[in-house]
């Protein structure tokens, strides 16, 4: 019988992160062929990714720009993916998540009736433009995808109330099968400035933000009050890796450059990015991914944004949702530095979003879709 091709598309760092684990278990796996696509869209961030998982791409469209819009994404991806999916002729094409990536790389695979699947579908807000814009990306990829790997039963329930067509499964969220390579106890960072701080007697909080919605007075605001917890707490060390949008370099550094105990650095692979959440005190994002590692990892998580597709780690206690005012971050971070037993309240290991065999379920989801397996998979949680 012949393999079954799937071409997996993807173009930023967390999508790549995310699927690196897939495409390497599809690859070991008899009945498939697994080929991958990168659109470019990040470019040092993706291609840190490729290194870490030693995955080489069979294609990439190298559609990054400085300053890119969202338009010149999705135009660009989808015209270079006329090309790929003429050559390759995949029999499915996997995509990842919410972002242009993702929405013009579906789009692509419809316009050449190549069925799709969607990996990590089904997170909503509800709100188009928060966040924007993946809570639109996300929705629109859920009509045109047959295939629906949820994280969690949450995330099928959201898609069976919007009566979404496609078979629709629930696998756990594969970054977690990724954190069962990344996080090591006996892990030594590779990045000078992590191997000087004193985990065992300061503070550290690691910090990232990158959001679109969050560009202009959100994110000043977001950095302000980190300005302020600096100052203020000569117990901590803030350690920054900065998002290489120049947009955000720009508000970053105008108000963090200098600030005493702010350790800005540039990003940093996943390998050191995992086991540097793994032995901090707590972590503030905007990211969506870290609000899916750090409850792993019993880190408690500020989420500096108004809203969360993810509500399971906030169910649980390890998750609080910040918001993008000054005077509320400061408040909720104070309290998880200084009162003992809210931290422990909510520094509780929790693993809402998988078991580390998320990949094994969207295979054989896979193959059984196609005919080539009889069962198909038990659910994650089930
Ligand atoms: C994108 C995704 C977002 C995801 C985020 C992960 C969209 C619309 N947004 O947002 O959903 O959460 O990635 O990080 O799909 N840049 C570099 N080198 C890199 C990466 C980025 O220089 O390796 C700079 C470029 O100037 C680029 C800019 O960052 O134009 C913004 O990148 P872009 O992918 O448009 O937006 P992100 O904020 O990264
Ligand atoms: N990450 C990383 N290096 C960094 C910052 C983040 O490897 O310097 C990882 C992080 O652990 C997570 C992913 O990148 O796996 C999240 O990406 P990002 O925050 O850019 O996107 P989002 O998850 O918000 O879409």
């Amino acid at each position: 019988m012949n393999k079954l091709k799937v071409l997996s598309v993807f173009g930023t760092r967390p999508e790549a992160i995310k699927m690196a684990p897939l495409v390497k278990y599809l690859a070991a796996l008899p009945e498939f062929e697994s080929l991958c696509c990168l659109t470019g869209q990040h470019r040092e961030m993706l291609d840190s990714v490729m290194d870490i998982f030693h995955l080489r791409a069979d294609y990439d469209l190298n559609i990054m720009q400085e300053r890119q819009t969202l338009s010149s994404i999705t135009s660009r991806t989808i015209l270079g993916m006329d090309e790929v999916i003429a050559k390759a002729q995949p029999d499915l094409i996997l995509v990842h998540g919410d972002t242009s990536t993702t929405f013009a790389g579906a789009l692509s695979a419809f316009y050449h009736r190549v069925p799709v699947g969607h990996v990590e579908a089904g997170l909503r807000t509800l709100d188009k433009y928060s966040p924007y814009p993946e809570e639109m990306n996300r929705t629109l990829v859920g009509d045109i995808a047959e295939l629906h790997f949820c994280p969690t039963a949450n995330n099928l329930r959201n898609l069976e109330r919007e009566a979404v067509a496609g078979e629709k499964f629930i696998t756990g969220n594969t970054v977690i099968d990724a954190m069962q390579t990344t996080v090591r106890p006996d892990f030594v960072f590779s990045v000078p400035e992590l191997n000087e701080l004193d985990f065992g007697g300061r503070k550290v909080i690691t910090v990232t933000c990158h959001r679109r919605e969050n560009y202009g007075e959100p994110m000043r605001n977001i950095m302000e009050a980190l300005r302020e917890l600096a100052l203020t707490h000569p117990e901590l060390e803030i350690v920054y890796p900065v998002h290489l949008s120049p947009v955000v370099r720009e508000c970053v550094f105008g108000i963090l450059r200098d600030v005493p105990r702010v350790h800005l650095i540039d990003p940093i692979d996943v390998e050191n990015m995992h086991n540097l959440m793994a032995r901090c005190c707590f972590v503030m994002t905007d990211s969506g991914g870290l609000q899916e590692e750090a409850p792993a990892l019993g880190k408690p998580v500020l989420v500096l944004r108004r809203e969360t597709e993810r509500p399971e780690a906030v169910k649980a206690g390890t998750v609080k949702l910040a918001g993008v005012e000054k005077a509320e971050i400061l408040r909720l971070a104070e309290m998880l530095l200084t009162d003992e037993a809210a931290y422990n309240a909510m520094a509780r290991a929790v693993n809402p979003y998988g078991d580390g065999h998320a990949c094994q379920r969207i295979a054989q989801a896979i193959a059984w879709h196609f005919g080539r397996s009889a069962e198909k998979p038990a659910d994650f949680g089930a």
